[in-house]
């Protein structure tokens, strides 16, 4: 019998604080239009110190998800936390999630840092456990904190992200389910989008170095071939697509994707006006929405994607 990974649950978390393009005109030399002309952005949300940290925004949306999927904790046995923003080097954000979320059956627990793309790598990394019978409940935690380590005085990237964080809970099921996953890497890139450990660097202020054209052209043509690679190895057609839930990180790189997959924009989940680019948080953000603005339905096919620093890079094509 075939096993697949199935999502029996969803939920998400959102930072209170509001920035919008109008606050960020007040901070740097920028305006609503271009952000919006350029990247598709209005507002996002961000952190604000002493409320939101990112073990807490995970322990939020995880516990949505659990409850949507109608299971209790003690039932996860992996916990993946995918983000490359976690609070402390150690321990690692999905250590501090099982204690606060009370599951106490010493299941394991880690972290996976892929930047943009660690979502859809944490899917595929889940799937494979519960494929070889290792795991058989899995929670999934996409979560960024991104705003603590932008420079605010940088109009190149400080108006690109916002914070956030979004669950799945995969089950063991022998129905569809994750149908493929597949994942990618070019480290010679890393040189044009990252952020440096300020631990090692005591005059380093936060800040996202980002050679922003280059990552565009770069996002733009991997995720044209990552999505027909990926139909190509499940032995899939395009027009068999519901929907495109794509990595929010640029509205003109999203609609080179949908094109390319020939879906039109109607069929692509959209989040980034409100969101911005919350990195690992931005696929099962909204995924969650989606779901419980009831725009997908049970049943339907979804192609995931992402792209980010690394490069790194993947794609899940899922069966809700
Ligand atoms: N407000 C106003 N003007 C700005 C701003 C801003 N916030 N930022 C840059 N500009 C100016 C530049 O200084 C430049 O002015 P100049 O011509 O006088 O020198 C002009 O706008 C054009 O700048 P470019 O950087 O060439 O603009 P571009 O069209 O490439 O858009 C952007 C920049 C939005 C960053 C785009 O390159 C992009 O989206 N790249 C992908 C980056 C990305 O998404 N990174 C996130 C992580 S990876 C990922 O998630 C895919």
């Amino acid at each position: 019998m075939t096993v697949y990974s199935k999502i029996i649950g969803t939920g998400s978390y959102l930072p209170k604080k509001k920035l919008t393009n109008d606050d960020l005109e007040k901070i740097v030399d920028t305006s609503d239009e271009w952000i919006i002309k350029r990247v598709g952005i209005k507002e996002r949300r961000i952190v604000s110190e002493g409320e939101d940290t990112t073990a807490t925004m995970s322990e939020a949306a995880a516990r949505a998800a659990i409850e949507n999927a109608g299971i209790t904790p003690k039932e996860i046995d992996l916990i993946i936390v995918a983000t490359a923003t976690p609070d402390f080097l150690f321990p690692s954000v999905a250590c501090i999630v099982q204690y606060s979320l009370g599951i106490s059956n010493e299941c394991p627990a880690f972290d996976l840092n892929a930047a943009c793309a660690g979502f859809i790598y944490g899917m595929s990394v889940a799937d494979q456990y519960i494929k070889v019978g290792t795991a058989k409940t899995v929670l999934l935690i996409g979560v960024e904190s991104l705003s603590r380590v932008i420079d605010w005085q940088d109009r190149h990237t400080c108006v690109l992200f916002g914070d956030g964080a979004g669950a799945v809970v995969l089950q063991a099921s022998d129905k569809p389910g994750i149908i493929h996953t597949n994942i990618q890497a070019n480290g010679q890139f890393a040189p044009l989008l990252y952020s440096k450990n300020s631990l090692w660097d005591k005059d380093e202020k936060p800040k996202i170095y980002m050679k922003g054209r280059e990552v565009f052209k770069a996002a733009v043509s991997k995720l044209e071939s990552i999505v027909d690679q990926t139909l190509q190895q499940a032995g899939m057609e395009k027009s068999e697509i519901d929907w495109l839930i794509p990595h929010q990180a640029n509205m003109r790189i999203i609609k080179a994707t949908a094109m390319r997959l020939s879906l039109p924009m109607e069929k692509v989940i959209l989040t980034i006006e409100h969101h911005g680019n919350t990195s690992a948080a931005s696929v099962p953000l909204a995924l969650d929405h989606a779901l419980r603005l009831e725009q997908i339905h049970q049943g339907d096919i979804l192609m995931l994607e992402a792209f980010g620093a690394g490069f790194a890079w993947g794609a899940a094509l899922v069966k809700i």
